[in-house]
């Protein structure tokens, strides 16, 4: 186990927001020492054995939902998988009453994807169980930002004083900003790039940097995540269209000739294959794309482990 002497304390994992460098380290630290048992020819422990971990997704998954099953299968929970359009959500349950029932039937641990932004963290204020967000609207998606940091971290050795530039539909994206709360606390400098009408108000505040040249801002990064274009939210078809995008935001292999060599080419997926990135460079020898899914299972293993443990309520 991490040699990180933090206490985890909290029962939920909400947002890297709330979270402080040392707690965000010890997910960290923790997922390095589980990273091995997926290694393992019985690639399980017993530290959740006889908690049962619920999966309540509102929204569409792949990745995720997939990847907190095999986390929680790992460390020996039972895992139960609740799809809301065959559960009485369709009914009209609200989360509060789907959640205090879920806790009634004696789970130990909810993960809830949602399309409203603060849902997780209602649910965790209502309930005594842990509550571990897995993307609410476009307020966080902390899982997936922890996966993409230690990949990083894995590849580059250190995550303090990289260059990071996070590409894409910025202002839809809760990954974006998991990313930037994670990284800027752990000393890393990042630059986000986009036409100017996918770029929230104030992002500054953040301590990230804004870019709309892609080019420019690829001089000097060490890493690039590139994130999916999200047309599906672009209600007064605003958005630039795809091949536009692709033109002057697209990363290409043309484009990386003049990055850094070793430029580390993240996507924390689905992908757009020809709109926010060309074939070539998702299947490339820079891009650590399907590595960040598999680091997904030990990251969820460390978060699953961690608010097992934690009692505070937010
Ligand atoms: N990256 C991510 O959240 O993917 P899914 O939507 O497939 O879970």
């Amino acid at each position: 186990m991490s040699e990180n002497k933090t206490v985890w304390t909290k029962k939920d994992l909400l947002g890297l927001y709330e979270l402080s460098q040392e707690e965000i380290e010890l997910i960290l630290d923790t997922a390095s020492s589980f990273k091995e048992i997926s290694t393992r020819e019985i690639k399980k422990v017993p530290a959740l054995r006889g908690k049962t971990v619920v999966n309540l997704f509102y929204e569409p998954s792949t990745r995720t939902r997939v990847s907190f099953e095999v986390a929680a299968k790992r460390l020996s929970a039972d895992v139960i998988n609740i799809a809301t359009e065959t559960s009485s959500v369709k009914k009209g349950e609200t989360l509060i009453d789907t959640g205090t029932n879920i806790q009634a039937l004696k789970a130990d641990i909810i993960v809830v994807r949602h399309d409203c932004s603060g849902a997780p963290a209602m649910l965790a204020r209502h309930l005594d169980i842990s509550v571990v967000n897995a993307g609410d609207g476009w307020h966080e998606h902390p899982t997936q930002a922890l996966l993409d940091i230690f990949t990083l971290k894995e590849k580059s050795g250190k995550i303090k004083g990289l260059n990071v530039v996070i590409v894409g539909d910025i202002s839809h994206s809760r990954v974006a900003r998991s990313n930037i709360w994670g990284l800027t606390k752990l000393g890393a400098k990042v630059t986000v790039c986009a036409p100017q009408i996918l770029i929230p108000a104030e992002i500054e505040k953040t301590g990230a940097k804004v870019s709309n040249d892609i080019d420019e801002a690829l001089k000097n990064a060490d890493a690039v995540n590139v994130l999916r274009m999200q047309f599906e939210r672009d209600e007064n078809k605003a958005f630039p269209g795809g091949l536009e995008y692709f033109k002057q935001f697209g990363i290409t292999k043309e484009r990386l000739k003049k990055a850094k060599k070793d430029i580390i080419v993240m996507h924390p997926g689905p992908l757009n294959r020809g709109i926010e990135m060309e074939s070539a460079v998702a299947d490339g020898e820079n891009s650590v794309i399907l590595e960040q899914v598999t680091n997904g299972i030990a990251v969820r293993m460390a978060v699953l482990f961690l608010v097992a443990q934690g009692k505070e309520k937010p």
